[in-house]
């Protein structure tokens, strides 16, 4: 599905307008100079626009997608400091590639990508009209592949790629997926079912048993029914191969008592940093604890995971809600809306992006 703006007059001359008030060379982003409150610290700046160095692609941002990482980034989470003097937020995003740089192949410039990692171990991210990234972290878009869901590939795709298939096929084995109705969750549950696997997922409270199941979901289990591990191995009565875990210290007795021997265990967060576990259950287990960082992913791991996410995108094998996108200046509600835990993906847009993109009701989109 494409989802270029269909455009009226009226907002493209709005949009024209807007666009003359920003100055030759310069371009608007949403930056931070000082950690803190995203009401405080967010603003909309005009800033150089970026020009691509030597094996980079210059992107023209049309989505830029919002991680609970960026929000970690901008509040000084886990006491971590400002790395640059200003950061424009957002590893995430899709656009078109206006400029190459040097050895960068110019037949590149035109093509419709998505972006990964333009604010990792780099200060300029994707809430900005342009932003320049490595080429490789650029990757093409098929036609059939919307701008939208581009944008929410990145951290969550890329994650959940690794905590479903950084240990080999899944074809034939059961895997749990807890928190199966968020956003790196609910794209672990869709690749792990294209990859073969039966998949149980959980989500925190019964209530959301009456929705129906996500997509890729063969079994949906509450964690707050009297007795998950029962439900669990119901299911499953050998247990699960996989565990794709997002609260490591809530889980990890379930996880031990539900896993297969010689099971993984790959969990991408913990509420507790210092969790306990059930060592001796555990080590007679044979289990594998893998712990996933993925600013740190092998870039093997990140290229093989984006390949396999365009793929599952561009077959239709990936669907993600998401909201109604939200303009530059709202970049503040936009990380709110995120840290509140919606579960529809948020996106920012730039003003390359027309007024019926922007302003359509929640919807359900496909990846092709
Ligand atoms: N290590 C990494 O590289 C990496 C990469 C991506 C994300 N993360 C981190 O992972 C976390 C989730 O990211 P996200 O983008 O998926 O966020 P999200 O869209 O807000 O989803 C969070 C999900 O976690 C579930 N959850 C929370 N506590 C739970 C518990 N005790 N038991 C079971 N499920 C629980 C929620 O379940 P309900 O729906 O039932 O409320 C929700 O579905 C964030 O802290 C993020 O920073 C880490």
């Amino acid at each position: 599905m494409s989802t270029r703006p269909a455009g009226s007059a009226t907002v493209s001359a709005r949009i024209h307008a807007r666009s003359d008030k920003v100055s030759e060379g310069t371009m608007r982003a949403v930056c931070y100079d000082r950690q803190g409150a995203a009401g405080e610290v967010l603003r909309v700046r005009e800033v150089p626009t970026p020009e691509p160095a030597t094996g980079e692609v210059r992107v023209r941002i049309r989505y830029s997608g919002v991680n609970p990482g960026d929000i970690k980034k901008r509040s000084g989470w886990l006491g971590s400091t400002m790395p640059y003097p200003r950061v424009i937020p957002h590893s995430d995003g899709a656009g078109v590639i206006d400029a190459a740089g040097e050895g960068v192949d110019p037949g590149r410039i035109g093509q419709r990508v998505w972006v990964y990692g333009a604010q990792s171990y780099r200060p300029f991210g994707t809430a900005a009209e342009w932003t320049v990234v490595p080429s490789a972290l650029a990757v093409r878009l098929p036609d059939q592949v919307s701008d939208e869901v581009g944008a929410c590939l990145g951290i969550p795709g890329i994650t959940a790629h690794r905590a479903v298939l950084g240990d080999g096929p899944v074809d034939g084995a059961t895997v749990l997926v807890h928190g199966v109705l968020g956003g790196v969750g609910n794209l672990a549950a869709q690749l792990a079912h294209r990859a073969g696997a039966t998949v149980i997922g959980t989500t925190r409270r019964r209530a959301d048993l009456q929705a129906r199941p996500p997509r890729g979901v063969d079994h949906l289990v509450a964690l707050d029914v009297d007795d998950p591990v029962d439900a669990i191995l119901g299911l499953a009565p050998d247990g699960v191969n996989r565990i794709v875990e997002v609260a490591f210290s809530d889980n990890v007795d379930l996880d031990a008592a539900v896993l297969r021997n010689d099971g993984i265990i790959a969990a991408y967060a913990t509420r507790d940093g210092r969790p306990a576990l059930p060592f001796w259950p555990m080590l007679f287990g044979n289990a594998t604890i893998r712990l996933l960082g993925s600013d740190d992913f092998p870039a093997q791991a990140k290229q093989q995971a984006a390949r396999d996410l365009t793929s599952a995108a561009s077959d239709g094998s990936l669907t993600i809600d998401i909201s109604t996108p939200m303009p530059l200046e709202q970049a503040a509600d936009a990380h709110e809306r995120v840290t509140a835990g919606t579960r529809a993906r948020v996106l920012l847009h730039t003003r390359y992006v027309s007024l019926e993109a922007s302003t359509s009701s929640d919807c359900r989109r496909r990846g092709g």
